[in-house]
């Protein structure tokens, strides 16, 4: 009977160890879906009308997340060009499944109503946000975002150097994948009517 008993708790105590081992094996490599790697996740930003804005905001919908800053010249209008491009290429049905998120990474010269004016230059419904220095930081932290702003020429003007990614997630707010600046609206369009 006691014997019986050390070798219940011996070999309860192996399940126990055995069970831990394995979740911590799950966790550190991703959790549930080993294939969705960690980028996004909770947000607080400010859109054009100076009103907070989280990532419960979008749920339900999902979102095409650019970072880029309306100075830019070329690469920020090109990306967004192409995504308008295809939402207006997916149909308004579908389209209205998706918000175009564009997150500035330069805050001190992108105001609210300057991201406003800018994200209607592009498809409809296009969101554009800032926020203070503390919570662009943050934001481009959970994307992965890397940017930095370069020495100013002599009239105050600068340039910001910063990844150029288009974020694809899903519904939940999950990732699903993204694009690089060579990709084209024929790209994002077929992932887009893949997901939808
Ligand atoms: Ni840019």
């Amino acid at each position: 009977m006691r014997r019986g008993l050390q070798i219940g708790l011996l070999v309860s105590g192996v399940i126990v160890c055995a069970l831990a081992g394995y979740w911590l094996w799950w966790a550190l490599d991703g959790g549930p879906d080993r294939s969705r790697p960690s980028v996004g996740g909770p947000f607080e930003l400010i859109d054009g009308d100076g009103r907070k804005v989280t990532e419960r905001d979008f749920e339900g919908r999902h979102m095409l997340v650019y970072f880029g800053y309306t100075f830019c010249p070329d690469v920020c209008p090109t990306t967004l060009f192409n995504a308008s491009g295809a939402l207006d290429g997916i149909g308004p049905a579908l389209a209205s499944k998706v918000r175009l998120v564009f997150i500035s990474i330069d805050p001190e010269r992108d105001t609210p109503d300057i991201v406003k004016e800018y994200a209607a230059h592009f498809h409809p419904g296009t969101v554009g946000l800032t926020g203070t220095p503390e919570q662009v930081a943050a934001a481009a932290r959970a994307w992965r975002i890397y940017y930095r702003k370069a020495a100013p020429e002599e009239d105050g003007s600068y340039l910001v150097d910063h990844s150029s990614i288009l974020f694809l997630m899903d519904g939940d707010g999950r990732y699903v994948t993204h694009f690089g600046h060579e990709a084209s609206t024929a790209d994002m369009a077929a992932a887009l009517k893949r997901l939808l």
